[in-house]
């Protein structure tokens, strides 16, 4: 009876072998949603720079594979969401896809982890999910074909797969995919030794509920609150663990309690609107310096659910993205600006002490006044419409850009939605309006009023 012991043996070791080689400090996403960014090359030196083990991209971008060749910096690369239906249907053309994908790059190029969409289950309907495990299975299929064995196959989920996350210890996946999508898709992950990847913010937590939620707790400052789970007895000490934990018992409840964790993106925005009390630089280089230093702690620190375990994660993101879609927010969650200087002072190796690094200022939320106008290089024709439905909204929004009204002059539809999307936000805001407008309002804190024609604002 001792024979299988021996195996069993070899099978924990090498197991927790290739989980430390993978732990290797933290890693950053490098999107590329800007029409400002350097080009790959650089951003890559830049990525050496800020001392990243490793790299998170959107898809496979030959021209960043080529840069990262022999840098020694593991990659994760993406099959795009609009390819996954395609790869579950058809071997073949998910054999193509590596070989045109992968293969040209590897082993000099250290691919190791390779997802197969972005939030498919968050930003696609529900005819792609039956297909996310079969696109998975066939990519992993192809891999094995190319002798590829050293890249993971797994999918990045947004923290909305979860129907309940409090008290950790209730995690639990949404109904509509607990059983058909995610629980075979934890097989795969186990029976692969891969990772459940996910994107953890607690920022956006914060956000929804600044009052409840305090802001210390979220940056890992705080030193006097704790939150126990009553079942466990668990004693949490920031968010981040909490939602970590709440994934971790999610899959527990499906009988996958030994899946890894993989942040896949977390973050904080050092930007974003002017009444987007909490993203600023103070705030984004706590988080980001404290999340690298909980991570990359010797011994392992783990979380309270699993001690010890280490917890793979790529900070999001590499620069401020000025094409994102959304609130301000999104576009200012870089460590680095466009023109490659840092935003503040980050090691992502945890190696440089906290006293080594450059002081960061104050946390400062704008206070004064603001109005809401045509964001920079909107679509016209979208804003014409967006400014329709502004004044529809009642209650004499549009009165003064009406003829003979004191802004009625200069009569084009961009002075006129400025117009209209101030007096909207001022009228509306109290009530939940927002100054968006599908992306083509920005809110600013320069009063565009003129001569006799005066702007409502509101006052943050
Ligand atoms: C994916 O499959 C659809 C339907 O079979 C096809 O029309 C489309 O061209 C395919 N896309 C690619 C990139 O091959
Ligand atoms: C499968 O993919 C290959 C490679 O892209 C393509 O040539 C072929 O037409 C596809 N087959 C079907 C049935 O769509
Ligand atoms: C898919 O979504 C649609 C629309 O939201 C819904 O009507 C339908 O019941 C869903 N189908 C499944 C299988 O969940
Ligand atoms: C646990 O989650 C369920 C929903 O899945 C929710 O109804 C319940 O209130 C949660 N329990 C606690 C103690 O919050
Ligand atoms: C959050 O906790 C800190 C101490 O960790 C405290 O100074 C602060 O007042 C608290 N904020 C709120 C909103 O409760
Ligand atoms: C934690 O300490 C801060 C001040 O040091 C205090 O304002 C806050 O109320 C305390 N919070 C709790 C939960 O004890
Ligand atoms: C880079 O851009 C930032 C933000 O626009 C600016 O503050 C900084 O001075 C720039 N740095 C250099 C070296 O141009
Ligand atoms: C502008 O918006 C209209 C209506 O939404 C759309 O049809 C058109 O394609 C857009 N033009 C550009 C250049 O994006
Ligand atoms: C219009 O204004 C009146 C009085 O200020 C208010 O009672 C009403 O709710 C407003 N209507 C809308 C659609 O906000």
């Amino acid at each position: 009876m001792a024979m299988p012991l021996i195996p069993l043996f070899i099978f924990f070791f090498s197991f927790s072998i290739s989980r430390g080689e993978r732990s290797g400090g933290v890693g950053v996403n490098y999107g590329q949603l800007g029409n400002n960014l350097p080009p790959p090359r650089i951003s890559v030196r830049l990525i050496q720079s800020l001392k990243a083990k490793s790299v998170k991209i959107y898809d496979a971008n030959a021209e960043i594979l080529e840069a990262l060749r022999n840098t020694g910096i593991q990659v994760s690369i993406m099959l795009p969401n609009e390819l996954v239906v395609n790869t579950s249907t058809n071997q073949t053309f998910s054999d193509h896809w590596i070989r045109s994908n992968v293969v040209p790059f590897y082993p000099e190029t250290l691919i190791r982890y390779l997802l197969v969409g972005n939030e498919l289950i968050s930003s696609t309907g529900n005819g792609t999910w039956p297909h996310i495990v079969p696109a998975m299975r066939r990519i992993s299929h192809s891999l094995k074909a190319f002798h590829l064995h050293k890249v993971k196959v797994g999918t990045p989920h947004a923290i909305d797969v979860l129907q309940s996350s409090f008290p950790p210890s209730n995690g639990t996946f949404r109904n509509d995919i607990a059983f058909h999508v995610i629980k075979p898709m934890l097989h795969f992950l186990y029976k692969t030794r891969s990772f459940f990847f996910v994107d953890v913010y607690p920022f956006f937590s914060w956000a929804s509920d600044p009052v409840h939620i305090n802001l210390s707790y979220t940056l890992f400052e705080s030193r006097n609150i704790t939150v126990t789970d009553p079942l466990t007895g668990l004693i949490y000490t920031n968010l981040f663990d909490q939602m970590v934990d709440a994934v971790y018992f999610a899959m527990k409840r499906l009988g996958y309690p030994g899946i890894p964790i993989f942040i896949a993106e977390t973050g904080w925005p050092n930007g974003g609107d002017l009444d987007q009390v909490g993203a600023n630089v103070h705030n984004a280089a706590t988080y980001n310096r404290n999340i690298v230093k909980r991570l990359t702690r010797k011994p392992v620190l783990g979380t309270p659910a699993r001690p010890g375990l280490v917890l793979p994660a790529f900070i999001f993101s590499l620069y401020n993205e000025n094409l994102k879609p959304g609130l301000g927010s999104e576009r200012h969650f870089g460590l680095l600006y466009p023109n490659g200087s840092k935003v503040y002072d980050i090691d992502l190796s945890g190696k440089t002490p906290e006293s080594e690094l450059a002081p960061i200022p104050p946390a400062v939320d704008y206070k004064g006044k603001a109005w809401c106008v045509v964001a920079e290089g909107a679509n016209v024709t979208a804003v014409a419409a967006a400014l329709s439905y502004a004044c529809s909204q009642g209650n004499g929004t549009c009165d003064a850009i009406q003829p003979g009204n004191p802004c009625f002059k200069p009569d084009s539809v961009t002075g006129h939605a400025d117009y209209a999307f101030s007096a909207y936000w001022a009228q509306f805001r109290r009530v939940g309006g927002t100054c968006f407008f599908n992306g083509f309002a920005t809110q600013t804190a320069k009063d565009p009023s003129y001569g006799s024609c005066k702007f409502p604002s509101v006052t943050l």
